[in-house]
């Protein structure tokens, strides 16, 4: 086998414009109830060699990534950490040191404006802040158009690195993910497997047979081949361990072709069809 299809998880990585490294596969904990279940699904991440988690402020479920991170006995400095601040907010250095200390953590690995509320750039500074303050490695945004991302890029004096967005081949926003890569922000896919809804589909169905791989192994692995960042979220041991089993097969172009065919996003720019704010 190739040297990559042999690397573990946690050697799947990513470098970002800022030089920081981030694990291509993480999971997501978004709608996931704090205390046991965000604990249980956390600690079986780790175990199963996850080193990337992916929370925010609005999902409320924080303590419970900062104790399943401590009860796992995993080095933190060997786990990257996304959080989000929630933009019905004032302050962004506020809302970190809440953050860390609900994390029981020092620094976060990322820190992104959850949305663009208030308009995209009313908040950077107080990121760039949070950044200067050493309590967020790198920062960054989601749910950002590109028109957005260049808002904020006019404006800052530390670019943002990441641009996390819902994705997967029936979200194939082809242009914004180019747009990002142009401007050297790295796309990281949320809801990838449609919350669930894309894995029923029966294109995804009858090329995972073919491939012999599950519905939610080819989504995930499209992402990765499309240089993205993926996040499924489970509270299932099970379906953590498939979905991070994602890095040791390929799919074709024909195979990948016939997946980007399902968008029905016509390749948009845009982070969202609907906005919730
Ligand atoms: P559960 O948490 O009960 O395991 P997304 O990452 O797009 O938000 O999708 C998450 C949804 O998909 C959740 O409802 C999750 O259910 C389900 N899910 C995650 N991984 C798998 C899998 N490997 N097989 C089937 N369903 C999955």
């Amino acid at each position: 086998m190739r040297g990559w299809l042999t690397k573990s998880l946690d050697k799947q990585l990513r470098t970002l414009a800022d030089g920081k490294q981030i694990p291509l596969l993480g999971l997501g904990v978004w709608q996931i109830p704090n205390g046991a279940t965000t604990v249980n699904s956390v600690r079986w991440a780790l175990e199963l060699g996850y080193r990337h988690i992916d929370t925010a402020q609005a999902y409320g479920n924080e303590e419970s990534v900062g104790r399943a991170l401590k009860e796992s006995g995993v080095p933190r400095n060997e786990v990257f950490i996304t959080t989000k601040f929630w933009p019905g907010a004032q302050d962004p250095v506020v809302e970190a040191e809440r953050s860390l200390r609900r994390l029981g953590v020092d620094f976060v690995d990322l820190y992104l404006i959850h949305w663009p509320q208030g308009g995209p750039t009313r908040a950077w500074g107080g990121m760039e802040r949070a950044h200067e303050k050493g309590y967020a490695r790198s920062i960054g945004v989601s749910n950002y158009d590109v028109r957005e991302l260049d808002q904020v890029m006019a404006m800052a004096t530390v670019a943002p690195v990441v641009d996390q967005v819902q994705f997967s081949p029936f979200e194939y926003r082809r242009k914004l993910l180019d747009g990002a890569e142009q401007r050297s922000v790295a796309v990281e896919a949320y809801s990838p497997l449609g919350t669930g809804r894309h894995l029923a589909n029966e294109t995804v169905k009858r090329l995972a047979a073919r491939v012999g791989r599950t519905p939610a192994q080819v989504l995930l692995r499209w992402c990765v081949q499309r240089n993205l960042i993926v996040i499924p979220k489970s509270t299932h041991r099970n379906r953590i361990e498939e979905n991070s089993r994602v890095f040791d097969f390929m799919l074709s172009a024909a195979d990948m072709a016939e997946l980007d065919a399902l968008d029905d996003t016509g390749g948009t720019d845009r982070a969202l069809e609907d906005k919730w704010w």
